[in-house]
């Protein structure tokens, strides 16, 4: 016994020589080796589990024996009483080495474990709690040593956890007393950010919840999160209520400046909704609101501005100033917030006037920056917000697509929501349609098909006219041929101009010919926009398009490729970032070490302006066909058989098309 022991930590593979007698929890704290504890070691709380792996590890040089440990004592009875040890587990506090051992600490021990995401280009997460709870086992007052509870509490914490300095927030003071002599001076505390004090219970508190929000100008989503596990626990939506106030951003960026106050409206308007959302969550969760101790946001500077109480309006207009393009921490109160009283808020940082809080979650979820290969992210909205770039150099630029891609501006347009056609099929010879409406699983030719129709949603549109463009009924220019209306009654007179119909009857989905203008223009300047950044960057071919958004998620990557929305892309590399603002606000959640690292990456980020581009109404003009007036799209046409160019001259056929859809 009298010899030093060897132990090995697996997965990190650290190991060291300790005198026997010293508990696992120690020795991993001497080596640095990762393990979670709430209790501070007083067997109470079960976080620091570990397991002995046994056998012989000839490449670590020694055999791992489970009776190299002190056998389960008291201290780990009572616990499994308590809430059941798995077999083989042991408490790593309470074990004690008294021989060789490798020793594998579980992932769900490790304080800084990596969750796993699912997508398929997943990063993982790292945890780094901003939020630790700390159980502490207070001083009690003493006549003849005089001090007050709060400096017992620190004194306390310095001596079991090391921290000192901490800052103690205004609304734990009101509780610290009576929630000391409660529990029997035995109280947990939750340290937010490694520095504040910002709640307290009495006894063990296993549980510290968070909530990721991500405010969108339609829709608000937010997640509930376990802060030490990094699970997600409940996730809710609902739509802005902000929308009575205006439609799009810039309806209620006039609502702010033709109501004076107005702001103040719209701002309570979002924080109630994200009351609501954490109600609902937590209840899902069997929790409270007040359980809920960080809440992290993301939003495009426009909602960003709102939430924080800011007047959002040179946010309308150029040169689009922002107020702030920091992150913003504050308390929870502080945004008439009804959380834990001491819960803290975190908002991600805007990049630039129109590359929102949301672009930086997006790049916080897909990391750019970690890419050798040049890299494309693109949110579509009623803006498209474009990053590009690798681990050398990232850019960024909003483009003005305009809301076609959400069903405005197109004759039977609608939001993706039921009833909305969705996917559409031509048939090359006849032209005869088929489509799917969101909310049906058939398609409209099957004997099962009885959805009622009441229009065509972005993506819908975008295949109604790469399906056209792909019979030979509209040509690159986008005119809408009417020399086909000899071949089928599908393509009718409309005016001056032809028309195509989807759908005949009430309603009746016809795609006009301004409707073909409206998405070429949006696509124009969305690829335009990232042409522009390509310039900067230097490259003429993309490695990997993410699409992030709703509007990414629905779109199918062929068609968008059809159409030109994008530069050429290997179709197997163009792909959906789901809902990656979400993402990247539930990572700023449970990592420190990721807010960092966003706040660096955003202040390194090259902002392009596209409206004082001069290069921009070129690839503007160009971009106008379909696919494009002049770039080829090899990759594009190793999937689809791309009719032929007729146009001599595409530069002038692509001015038609901007000048006619100026008109
Ligand atoms: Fe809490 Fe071991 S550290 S039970």
């Amino acid at each position: 016994m009298s010899e030093e022991a060897q132990v090995v930590f697996l997965p990190s593979g650290r190991r060291g020589r300790f005198a026997p007698g010293i508990s696992l929890l120690k020795a991993a704290r001497t080596l640095g080796v990762d393990v979670d504890s709430v209790c501070g070691g007083r067997g109470i709380c079960g976080r620091c589990q570990i397991s002995v792996a046994e056998g012989d590890f000839p490449k670590l040089g020694l055999v791992s024996r489970a009776d190299a440990l002190t056998p389960s004592g008291d201290t780990e009875a009572a616990y499994a009483k308590r809430k059941s040890l798995l077999p083989g587990r042991r408490l790593s506090c309470s074990a004690r080495l008294c021989g060789d051992v490798v020793v594998d600490v579980p992932p769900e021990s490790q304080l800084h474990r990596q969750l796993v995401r699912k997508a398929a280009e997943a990063i993982s997460i790292e945890l780094d709690p901003v939020v630790r709870l700390c159980y502490v086992e207070v001083a009690e007052p003493d006549l003849h040593a005089p001090s007050s509870d709060l400096r017992r509490l620190r004194d306390a914490l310095a001596r079991d956890w090391g921290l000192t300095d901490l800052d103690c927030d205004g609304s734990l003071l009101p509780m610290l007393q009576k929630t000391l002599r409660q529990g029997g001076w035995k109280a947990t505390v939750a340290i937010y950010d490694s520095r504040t004090m910002i709640a307290i219970w009495p006894g063990l508190q296993e549980r510290a919840l968070g909530l990721a929000a991500d405010v969108g100008s339609t829709t608000i989503a937010a997640h509930l999160c376990d802060l030490l596990s990094g699970d997600v626990l409940a996730s809710v939506g609902m739509m802005n209520p902000q929308i009575r106030f205006g439609e799009d951003l810039m309806s209620r960026v006039s609502y702010v400046m033709m109501n004076p106050g107005g702001e103040r409206e719209l701002t309570h308007a979002v924080r109630q909704a994200i009351n609501g959302l954490a109600a609902e969550a937590a209840a899902r969760a069997k929790a409270g609101a007040a359980d809920i101790l960080a809440v992290t946001f993301v939003g495009n500077p426009v909602m960003h501005h709102l939430l924080l109480g800011l007047d959002p309006t040179e946010l309308g207009g150029a040169p689009f100033a922002l107020a702030t393009d920091m992150a913003t921490r504050l308390p929870a109160r502080e945004l008439g917030l009804d959380l834990h009283p001491g819960a803290q808020a975190y908002v991600l940082p805007c990049i630039a006037g129109h590359v929102g809080a949301d672009t930086a979650g997006v790049i916080l979820a897909e990391r750019p920056d970690l890419s050798d290969e040049i890299v494309a992210l693109v949110d579509v909205g009623t803006n498209a917000e474009i990053v590009l770039g690798n681990r050398f150099r990232l850019l960024a630029c909003s483009s003005p697509t305009g809301p076609a891609f959400e069903g405005a501006q197109i004759s039977a347009g609608q939001r993706a929501a039921p009833g909305a056609i969705e996917r559409v099929r031509i048939d090359p010879v006849t032209l005869e349609p088929r489509f799917k409406v969101i909310g049906s699983e058939f398609w409209s030719d099957a004997p099962e098909f009885d959805a009622a129709v009441t229009g065509i949603c972005g993506s819908g549109i975008i295949e109604a006219v790469a399906e056209l463009f792909l019979a030979g009924a509209i040509d690159a220019d986008g005119r809408i041929d009417g020399t086909m209306a000899a071949r089928s009654q599908r393509v009718r007179a409309d005016g001056p101009v032809f028309a195509y119909v989807l759908r005949d009857g009430d309603p009746g989905i016809w795609i006009t010919q301004n409707d073909v203008r409206a998405i070429q223009l949006a696509k124009a300047a969305l690829q335009a926009g990232v042409r522009l950044l390509m310039d900067r960057l230097g490259v003429d071919k993309l490695a990997r398009i993410r699409l992030a958004g709703a509007f990414g998620s629905h779109i199918d990557v062929k068609y968008a490729a059809v159409l030109g929305m994008l530069p050429d892309c290997a179709i197997s590399q163009m792909s959906s970032a789901g809902n990656a603002a979400g993402t990247g606000a539930r990572i700023a959640l449970l990592s420190a070490k990721a807010r960092g690292e966003i706040e660096d990456l955003v202040r390194r980020i090259e902002k392009i302006e596209t409206a004082v581009e001069p290069n921009f109404q070129a690839h503007f003009v160009a971009a106008m066909a379909i696919p494009h007036a002049s770039a080829p799209y090899p990759e594009l046409a190793k999937v689809v058989t791309l009719p032929e160019r007729k146009s001599a001259n595409r530069d002038s056929g692509a001015r038609r098309s901007r000048r006619r859809a100026q008109q």
